[in-house]
């Protein structure tokens, strides 16, 4: 599975360091080319030697042990990386790496490398829970740092709780789950399907010069519109307001209203195999819609809102064999209403977006969002590009529909 990698690992000082060893062998008896990064506190809890004959390379810890005067060694570690793992992962490395310190080999090869980067942290109860280790861990998150939590249970400290490094054998799994993912993000990967996309949030008329509409710009559902196409799929992408074009090449349709966008989606429904909606739709919209401009008349004036269709709420209930695709947007307690959506509309699929997170929600380039089936959380993206949001939510989807489980 993971023969070709190259996976540089860092140690870090703390008890969990002992895993380290069994870490590395089964990264390496899974086919991985593991270099080995130790700070001189791991070199407290366990040596060089343990990990050079486990690893068969040498082992680094010190910046300026160059032993190869053609290279840099911090940067060609750096470079080679397909993916930094550091575990354990203490709470001092975590700190450095939130405020960008290079003071070892370690925290010098993490701001040099371009690859993506694990953390597996392993500490005490309170320092887990500490606010400072809290917003470090949150800050690398925002960052695209993978983190594998603890796990609970009784620690070298003497304490019960959170703070146990996860085991080797869940690492490797995580790691093996990560390359699995991003090989099959491949272009064809939705060869053959059709893909409906709804984006940008609806309007409902309330005369001929007013109307109710929200802050969606289409961003999100044009990505995965883009992502489909590019992984194969014959795309169909229906979109109300949006704040520019939708993607060149894509076959598109503008709608206004929820009522308009869900006539759009039911033409495509029974031939679709994916349906995802992104868009925002109107709750309500006004009882009336006055065919003449409404006149300024007392000091208040009330509109009356009535309930629109809830178009992922019908598609749920006729779904056959398509595969579907909820968002939710919310602002405060994101994970029991995704939930509660997904279960509600009969999703196979919710992503829920905290749309006051910085980074997250309308209108910006990036978003911040948990996927979940069923049974939970599948994966929590932090900050990314929309585009990159895109590709990963489709590559989960395409490994269901083609029947590659979880
Ligand atoms: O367009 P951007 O600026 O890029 O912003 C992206 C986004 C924030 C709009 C997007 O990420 C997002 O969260 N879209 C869903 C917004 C929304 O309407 O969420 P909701 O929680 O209100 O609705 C839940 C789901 O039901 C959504 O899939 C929605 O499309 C659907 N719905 C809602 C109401 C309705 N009447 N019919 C529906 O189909």
């Amino acid at each position: 599975m993971l023969s070709g990698k190259t996976i540089v690992l860092g140690v870090t000082g703390g008890i969990a360091a002992y895993k380290a060893a069994t870490l590395c062998s089964k990264l390496v008896q899974k086919g991985a080319n593991v270099h080995v990064i130790m700070t001189s506190s791991a070199k407290q809890f366990i040596t060089e030697l343990t990990l050079q004959s486990l690893s068969k390379n040498a082992v680094f810890s010190d910046t300026f042990d160059e032993r190869d005067p053609s290279v840099v060694s911090h940067i060609r570690m750096a470079d080679a990386a397909d993916l930094v793992l550091i575990a354990p992962a203490t709470a001092n490395v975590i700190a450095k790496m939130a405020h960008g310190l290079a003071d070892d080999m370690l925290t010098t090869t993490l701001l040099a490398t371009m690859a993506p980067v694990m953390v597996a942290p392993a500490m005490n109860v309170h320092m887990y829970g500490h606010p400072a280790v809290m917003e470090n861990m949150k800050t690398l998150e925002q960052r695209g740092v993978m983190m594998i939590e603890p796990g609970e249970g009784l620690l070298a400290c003497g304490y019960v709780g959170k703070g146990r490094m996860e085991e080797p054998e869940s690492i490797v799994a995580v790691v093996e789950r990560y390359f699995d993912e991003e090989k099959k993000a491949e272009p064809g990967l939705l060869h053959g399907k059709k893909v409906v996309v709804t984006s940008g949030g609806t309007i409902e008329r309330i005369d001929p010069v007013r109307y109710i509409t929200n802050d969606s710009s289409g961003k999100m559902g044009f990505a995965i519109a883009k992502a489909a196409r590019e992984m194969g799929a014959s795309v169909h992408l229906i979109h109300g307001h949006t704040d520019t074009a939708p993607p060149a090449g894509i076959d598109a349709e503008a709608v206004q209203s929820a009522d308009d966008m869900y006539q759009a989606v039911l033409k495509h429904w029974h031939d679709s195999d994916m349906v995802i909606k992104a868009a925002a739709v109107a709750d309500y919209r006004p009882a009336e819609t006055a065919s003449s401009k409404i006149k300024k008349m007392g000091d208040t004036m009330t509109l009356e809102l009535i309930k629109t269709v809830d178009i992922l709420e019908q598609l749920g209930k006729s779904k056959t064999n398509q595969f579907l695709i909820g968002f939710a947007a919310e602002t405060h307690n994101v994970e029991v209403y995704a939930k509660d959506k997904l279960v509600r509309k009969n999703c196979d699929l919710i992503v829920a977006n905290d749309v006051t997170a910085e980074g997250a929600g309308f209108r910006s380039d990036t978003n911040v969002v948990q996927v979940y089936d069923a049974d939970g959380l599948v994966e929590q993206m932090p900050v990314m590009s929309k585009d990159e949001i895109a590709r990963r939510l489709l590559t989960i989807a395409a490994a269901r529909m083609n029947g590659a489980g979880n």
